[in-house]
């Protein structure tokens, strides 16, 4: 299962949440993220992150898709076919919402650029945690902390990727669970909790020992 959302919407800490709800109910968990999750991929993550000087959208297309590759095919395909459950922070929507619609690069070819890269894998379950870019922006001032490349853009960039992921989870409604992100975190987590053990109880899933999905559809 992957978790999508603007800088500032709290991805972060509701995907450890998640995993340690799933850990305390007997799953092997594995918590990883985009990018970054590998060593190569951390590489990649400075690189299209904290680069000084300009990187063209095409260029930052295919860094991220680099990164996506080479995570999915070391690190997650082996987990989930182990067993392991996997909950991630950012996924291909990311990429669609971000260099798709953000960069404005073509959000059809950027998706298809992703399942290139990854061989066709998508999550079983997207959680969308929307959040109003001004509010979003409110709370990444707050944590005073350097602004990385994409977190510098500005807030219509940022309204346009909002606008971006609400309209992927309106296409995929079986895949995507949307949630207010203004909402307090431990209401969130409740709710995500409860969606989630909902489709491993569909499935028929009580531990993570039984596998958690098809082999082409992330934990
Ligand atoms: P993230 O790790 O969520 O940032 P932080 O550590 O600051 O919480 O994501 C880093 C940035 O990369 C974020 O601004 C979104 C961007 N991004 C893309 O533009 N495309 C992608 O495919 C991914 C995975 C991330």
């Amino acid at each position: 299962m992957t978790f999508e959302g603007g800088d500032g919407s709290g991805k972060s800490t509701q995907s450890r949440l998640l995993a340690e709800h799933l850990r305390d109910a007997g799953h092997t968990v594995l918590h990883t993220r985009e990018p970054g999750g590998t060593e190569v991929g951390h590489e990649i993550r400075e690189l299209v992150l904290h680069h000084r000087g300009d990187i063209v959208p095409r260029a930052e297309a295919l860094l991220y898709a680099a990164d996506r590759a080479h995570h999915v095919a070391t690190v997650v395909r082996p987990a989930l076919a182990s067993g392991v459950t996997v909950v991630q922070d950012r996924y291909l929507d990311s990429s669609v919402a971000y260099q798709g619609v953000g960069r404005e690069l073509d959000a059809a070819e950027i998706r298809e650029l992703s399942l290139w890269a990854t061989e066709g894998l998508l999550p079983d379950l997207t959680v969308l945690l929307d959040l109003d870019e001004a509010d979003a922006r409110g709370r990444l001032d707050a944590a005073n902390k350097r602004f990385d490349r994409l977190e510098a853009q500005g807030t219509e960039f940022h309204a346009r990727v909002r606008t971006a992921f609400l309209a992927l989870a309106e296409v995929e409604r079986g895949r995507f669970l949307v949630v207010d992100g203004s909402e307090s975190s431990s209401d969130l987590a409740v709710k995500i909790a409860a969606r989630i053990d909902e489709l491993l109880a569909e499935r028929g899933i009580e531990s993570a020992t039984s596998a958690s999905g098809s082999d082409v559809r992330t934990g």
